[in-house]
Formats: C-alpha cells, sequence, structure tokens
C-alpha cells in the first residue's frame, strides 16, 4: 500500500458532485448490487442513466445501469474504429498521460490509441527512464504531471491504492490500469463487453474465473462488474491462491470485502455447464512462496484444456486478460482455438478505453 494514500475499499475520492446520482450509502450501494445479481435490477438498465464519475478507480460501488453506460459507449467507440480513417476531434484539445510503474503491453498501447483516435494528445511515461530512477516520489511525479497540464492520468502501480492518492492530491483526472493486486476496472469493462458481445444479456449465465484469484486484481474488478450484471461468478482454484472472506469467512455478507460468488477448488466440477471460462495467468513468483507443491501439479489440476471444455456449455468462450504463459493455466489449443476470444478482447480494449476516456473527458454519453 502506498504510504498515505487512502484504504482502496474504505476512500471515495469524488467530492460531492462526483458521486453517484441517488448519492447511495455504502449499505444501500451494497443492497443494489445484490439485487442485480438475482437478476431483478434490470429496470435500471435505463438508457437515461447520466455518466457522473470523475475518475475511474474500481468497479466495487458500480451499478448494472452505469456499467452499460460504459458498454453502450463503447458500441459507438466501435463504430468509429471501423471506419477507413478511424480519427475523431472529440478529445482534441485535451492531455492524456499514461504513468506506469509496472510493465505492461495491452493496457498502454490500448490507451494510447485510445486516445489517439479520439485527437488527444498522449505523453507516455515510464518509471523506467523517468525521474522516478532518480528517487523522485509518486507525488512529486502527481504535481509535475499536473504542472505539464494533464487532463487525465492513467496510471499503474505496484502498489493497492496509488491511483486513490493520485486522484486526491490533483485535479485532473485518474484511471486506474492496475494497483497491485487490487482493481483493474478496465480489464473487467473489457471483460464485460467481450461477454455481452457473444452471450448478450449476462444474467444468469455462468462464469467461470480459475487460478490465482488470490493476487489477481483482474479477478477482483471481474468479481464486482459481473456480479453487478447478474451473472454467476464461480471462482476456482487451489486453496492457497484463493482470497480469505469468501464463502463463509465472513457469513455476514455486509461485512464481506467481496462480492458474493462461489467457490469450487475443483476445476472439472466448476467448469460444468459454463458459459464461459476465464483463465488466470499463474504468477510464477507465487511458486517459490510455497503456495503450489509445483507447475506440474497445479498445470494437471487447474489447466484449461480441450478435456475439461468439454464439460462446459456447447460454444462456451474461453477469456484469459494475458499475458499468457501457454502450457501452464492454459493448454496451448484453447489458448488459440475457436473458442477463444483473447485477441478479441484485446481490440475491444481499445473501445473500452476510448469510451472511458470520453465519459471522463466529456462528462457525457456521446
Ligand atoms: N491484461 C493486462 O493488463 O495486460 P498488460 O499487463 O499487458 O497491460
Amino acid at each position: 500500500m502506498v504510504k498515505n494514500a487512502p484504504s482502496p475499499r474504505k476512500a471515495r475520492v469524488a467530492p460531492p458532485s462526483q458521486k453517484r446520482p441517488a448519492q447511495l450509502t455504502e449499505q444501500r450501494a451494497k443492497t443494489e448490487r445484490r439485487s442485480n445479481a438475482a437478476g431483478v435490477g434490470a429496470e435500471r438498465l435505463s438508457p437515461d442513466t447520466t455518466w457522473q464519475r470523475r475518475h475511474l478507480l474500481d468497479l466495487d460501488d458500480f451499478s448494472a445501469a452505469e456499467i452499460a453506460v460504459v458498454l453502450d459507449t463503447t458500441d459507438a467507440m466501435k463504430e468509429v474504429l471501423s471506419r477507413d480513417v478511424p480519427r475523431v476531434p472529440a478529445l482534441r484539445g485535451k492531455t492524456i498521460v499514461t504513468l506506469f510503474y509496472e510493465a505492461s503491453t495491452r493496457t498502454r498501447a490500448s490507451f494510447e490509441l485510445a486516445g489517439k483516435v479520439l485527437g488527444a494528445d498522449v505523453i507516455n511515461v515510464s518509471a523506467a527512464g523517468s525521474s522516478v530512477q532518480k528517487g523522485e516520489a509518486l507525488l512529486d511525479t502527481i504535481r509535475t504531471i499536473q504542472a505539464i497540464g494533464a487532463d487525465v492520468c492513467i496510471l499503474r502501480h505496484h502498489s493497492a491504492g496509488a491511483p486513490y492518492l493520485a486522484a486526491r492530491e490533483s485535479t485532473f483526472r485518474v484511471i486506474n490500469a492496475g494497483d497491485g493486486g487490487h482493481a483493474h476496472p478496465t480489464q473487467a469493462l473489457l471483460d464485460a463487453y467481450t461477454l455481452r458481445s457473444q452471450l448478450g444479456d449476462l444474467r444468469g449465465r455462468k462464469i467461470v474465473i480459475v487460478g490465482d484469484i488470490a493476487h489477481s486484481r483482474v479477478a477482483r474488478s471481474n468479481m464486482w462488474s459481473l456480479t453487478a450484471l447478474g451473472a454467476e461468478v464461480v471462482l476456482c482454484g487451489p486453496p492457497t491462491l484463493l482470497p480469505a472472506g469468501l464463502n463463509g469467512a465472513a457469513p455476514d455478507a455486509e461485512e464481506r470485502d467481496l462480492p458474493p460468488v462461489r467457490v469450487e477448488h475443483d476445476l472439472d466440477i466448476a467448469i460444468e455447464d459454463a458459459d464461459a471460462v476465464m483463465a488466470l495467468r499463474l504468477q510464477h513468483e507465487r511458486q517459490s512462496g510455497g503456495l503450489l507443491p509445483s507447475l506440474r501439479e497445479y498445470a494437471r489440476l487447474y489447466q484449461v484444456n480441450s478435456e475439461r471444455m468439454a464439460k462446459a456449455k456447447p460454444g462456451a468462450l474461453v477469456l484469459h486478460p494475458g499475458p499468457i504463459n501457454e502450457g501452464v493455466e492454459i493448454s496451448t489449443e484453447v489458448a488459440h482455438g475457436s473458442r477463444s476470444v483473447v485477441e478479441e478482447q484485446v481490440a475491444n480494449g481499445v473501445a473500452v478505453r476510448m469510451a472511458v476516456l470520453y465519459l471522463l473527458l466529456r462528462g457525457e454519453q456521446p
């Protein structure tokens, strides 16, 4: 956790004018999310929902209607990307800074392209090669980016909470591009968009997330968005790679720090009748921490392969946020097979990030 950073789950940095329209309390928001998970929130998928947020830090307090606004806006952005000359001046005059303290291929490249398609100026700053190498503190880097006139900063940081600190201490908008093991909201939005494009309404759909859930910001953000959209989320992995607080550790749902999901340690059972399976990268560094007996054993029990996919619904989708360890968490055959939508996820990432930039900087639906 970054020093002085507010707790990601507790802190809400948006001033009153940027809170959700109904100014929901945390308690009401949780109740509302559960209603969505039960599939009774469809009336709130209203086209009248307006965008009220200043930052995109996490999806833990997003309603189904707000997610739908992003996904519908993404449809409009896909149309722009399909043109012969995919360029529009929607964000002309705006300055976007990507500030990455961790490696990235997909997130960074797609944000850069998204900004350029919308006509913004995009500046890329990496910790490696920047004044961070000379010892500059995160707060000083944030102030520097503010001083050069950034309208939005897209921040990836190894510490959970860093984007909350940036949002609190600056005047620009902040998009969390991944903070430690906490959240990766644009990844979850592009996953939701990809699933919705293929499956339609996600209410009642069974989505299995398998792998290193405990250390995965992608899994955590997906839990919030998919349950908000009414999907049945099943988490699967060895007990050492599942977060505490799921299914019983905190029996009172209000005390849980994660949305209601099902946990199943046996992938052959979890995958039965699944509409989609999302494999997560096995982080090799976990093995040295004694959390896994061996990669071979892990692959034997948890690899998403053809035999296991045969137990899912016919035509079930395979997702992976990338980067992939082929032959470990997913077989090469499945990663590149007919059910895989991995490349579609990457392509949709550009349109989703265009939508997020547009909504944050223009504050309206196109
Ligand atoms: N999925 C994802 O965040 O990929 P990158 O690390 O390449 O950005």
